[in-house]
């Protein structure tokens, strides 16, 4: 066969060497399967030398490394159920699958949402009733015993938490939700392993393979100089970066809990055991890896050992992995850093567009709380317009909430282009959301006081830290009557006003179990020995069922947050504007209370106009007749908006999806 493909000549003789050193591996698929997985490998084999090459290539074993490697995929392969080799093609026809308008994701804890793994197909039906296309199933795999982060510290990856169900459960509810048109996305934590994983053990037990899956050492040298220049995530109830294990009379990497333990990415038996586990997820029919942490996996002295170059490396090759063995799966990155660090989980420059399919846009996050609170839209715009711009082919995971706290990632020099102090305004949003200052309509809580930088991050469910819960105060669950009407009502647009921004941007919107629903924060957690000094558990709440019933009760709290969200959803749908291809940029048009963005789409302009005050604003329109929308329609409320005056009238948060 006469190829097309341009490989390196080094990449080719290696390509060639791995290509043959699968045979055995596929040898009893039949031929168009041999040749669909030798045309894939072709493709992608450039990118994975490219990605593993930095990283493990000066090795003299690299070569026999890649042989392994691709054996390795060859049988993920092999495995591969004929649905999801069927599905593969399809989404090699349809790579933009997870880009589209219609994609809506919905972020839960399964035990908390449905108790177990089969629980969940209980609740089909509200997951499509609400327009959900992607579900973040959240933990599923087997975590230690006890204190898990909420289950990010991973016992066993190829095991299932018994407590949710089985491995063959996990299979069944993928496949389910696959019928309904629903995508399945599950975490697969790489920076850390829990101390009681398998690997954690023999290293304890002194085995010396397992003991380099590790960072340990055997004083404090190293780690005092690594301390030097690294940030604590867990200031509060985890300080430090490294761990004391007696049993190996060394101290072991732990940049989040003593009870995981980093893991050593500059060995490749490390990268080999998570691509394993990696197939073996995807052949059970996962959708997306949510890959957790990324931004510490590669660690460099003299750095705060975040976001270094061949943590790039090492996701393009995991997601050249999938391409070639699994292609129907994307990969998400959990990376909560700066701007212009997060880009680079996209891929840039020589890495550009093969690194990460889908990132969380933590920026999009704060500014809204931001927005919210200062009833102030310049920060948001001036620090989106500066946004690094990210390859068409990608999607932001785009939310409001999720289980994990706020941190108030707004730079200095973002507040100061627009005249305020970064210190100043974190301090504001502390205490707004906290709920300590003067006339906050918010009840969250402080998470991880770091004295030493004066950051507090805030944990709080949306609606908490909306106003719903102080407006509610006094009122039984589920009255028509009581609590303060024009303050629920206020809530209530600020939770729907904060989902219309994240669904109107341009990813996917992930919402987080419950903020459909308007449930506040939950202080149970407080009772639970294993959860009680991680207040993120305020809101982690269990699924309230009843309140979800509630929906069908006209003027209730749930029914007017629920179908206010639903309508937004579907809006969305119908808006090919939102596909993430669209190419978009944040307007300004000086109105400090106004937030625009334009996406510039072949069947015309889309201009998302949103009012951050409880106040109307009145918007200049001159801008919107020159973009051509002399006549706007908007795809929220379905109606032709008026430019009377030559201005737009906006009511308190509306929100405006102008086409
Ligand atoms: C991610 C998770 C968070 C967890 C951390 C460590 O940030 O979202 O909940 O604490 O990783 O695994």
């Amino acid at each position: 066969m006469q190829n097309v493909l341009h490989l390196s000549t080094d990449s080719r003789g290696r390509f060639e060497r791995c290509r043959d050193a699968c045979a055995s591996p596929l040898a009893g698929l039949p031929v168009r399967d041999r040749d669909l997985f030798e045309l894939r490998l072709e493709r992608w084999f450039q990118h994975l030398d490219d990605g593993l090459g930095p990283v493990y290539g000066r090795r003299a074993d690299y070569d026999a490394f890649l042989e392994r490697l691709v054996r390795t995929l060859a049988a993920q392969y092999a495995a591969r159920p004929e649905a999801l080799k069927r599905l593969d093609v399809e989404r090699d026809l349809t790579p933009d699958w997870f880009q589209r308008e219609r994609m809506v994701g919905y972020v839960f804890y399964v035990e908390r949402f449905a108790g177990t793994l089969r629980g969940v197909l209980d609740h089909l039906d509200y997951l499509a009733e609400l327009g959900v296309t992607y579900v973040h199933l959240m933990y599923v795999l087997r975590p230690r015993e006890g204190e898990n982060d909420g289950g990010y510290a991973i016992a066993d990856y190829r095991d299932v938490d018994p407590r949710l169900g089985t491995i063959d459960d996990l299979m069944a509810v993928c496949d389910a939700l696959r019928e309904r048109g629903i995508a399945s996305c599950v975490d697969l934590v790489l920076n850390h392993c829990a101390d009681t994983h398998a690997w954690a053990r023999a290293a304890r037990a002194g085995d010396a393979h397992h003991l380099g899956y590790f960072y340990a050492y055997p004083d404090r040298g190293e780690p005092d100089a690594f301390e030097r220049t690294l940030p604590e995530v867990f200031p509060d109830f985890a300080p430090g970066n490294f761990s004391w294990v007696p049993e190996m009379q060394r101290w072991v990497w732990t940049t989040f809990h003593a009870f995981q333990w980093d893991l050593n990415w500059t060995n490749p038996e490390v990268f080999l055991e998570l691509v394993g586990i990696m197939g073996g997820l995807a052949n059970r029919g996962v959708d997306v890896f949510r890959m957790d942490a990324v931004a510490f996996m590669w660690k460099r002295l003299g750095t705060d050992c975040q976001n270094q170059p061949e943590v790039h490396d090492l996701l393009q090759a995991l997601r050249a992995c999938s391409k070639i063995a699994t292609p129907a799966v994307a990969h998400k990155a959990e990376a909560i850093v700066s701007p212009g660090d997060l880009v680079h989980y996209f891929g840039t420059g020589r890495r550009y567009g093969k690194v990460a399919n889908i990132a969380y846009h933590n920026s999009l996050m704060v500014q809204t709380w931001s927005a919210l609170a200062s009833r102030d839209a310049r920060l948001m715009t001036h620090a989106l317009r500066a946004y690094p711009p990210a390859p068409p082919s990608i999607a932001w995971g785009c939310y409001v909430r999720c289980h994990d706290d706020i941190g108030w990632a707004i730079t200095d020099e973002d507040a100061a282009a627009i005249g305020w102090s970064g210190a100043g305004h974190r301090g504001f949003l502390s205490d707004f959301y906290s709920g300590q200052f003067p006339g906050s309509f918010a009840r969250g809580a402080v998470f991880q006081y770091n004295p030493a930088t004066g950051d507090r991050r805030i944990s709080g469910s949306c609606a908490s830290l909306a106003g719903l819960e102080a407006a509610l105060e006094g009122a039984s669950p589920g009255a028509l009557e009581g609590g303060d009407e024009q303050a629920v009502a206020l809530a209530v647009e600020r939770i729907l006003w904060a989902h219309a921004l994240a669904c109107g941007f341009g990813g996917i919107p992930l919402l987080y179990m419950g903020d459909e629903l308007g449930l506040r924060n939950d202080h149970r957690y407080l009772h639970d020995p294993d959860h009680r000094a991680d207040n993120r558990w305020l809101h982690r709440p269990p699924m309230d069922w009843t309140a979800a019933d509630r929906r069908h009760l006209p003027g209730t709290v749930e029914a007017r947050v629920f179908h206010g969200l639903q309508a937004i959803l579907r809006a969305r749908g119908r808006t090919p504007h939102l596909h993430a291809q669209t190419p978009s940029e944040v307007l300004d048009t000086g109105h400090p209370r106004v937030f625009v963005q334009l996406r510039r789409h072949p069947l015309g302009p889309m201009a998302a106009v949103y009012n951050v005050s409880e106040e109307p604003q009145a918007l200049e329109a001159g801008w919107l007749v020159d973009l051509g929308l002399r006549q706007p329609y908007d795809q929220l409320e379905q109606r032709f908006v008026g430019l009377g005056d030559g201005r737009l009238a906006l009511r308190p948060y509306d929100r405006l999806w102008l086409v």
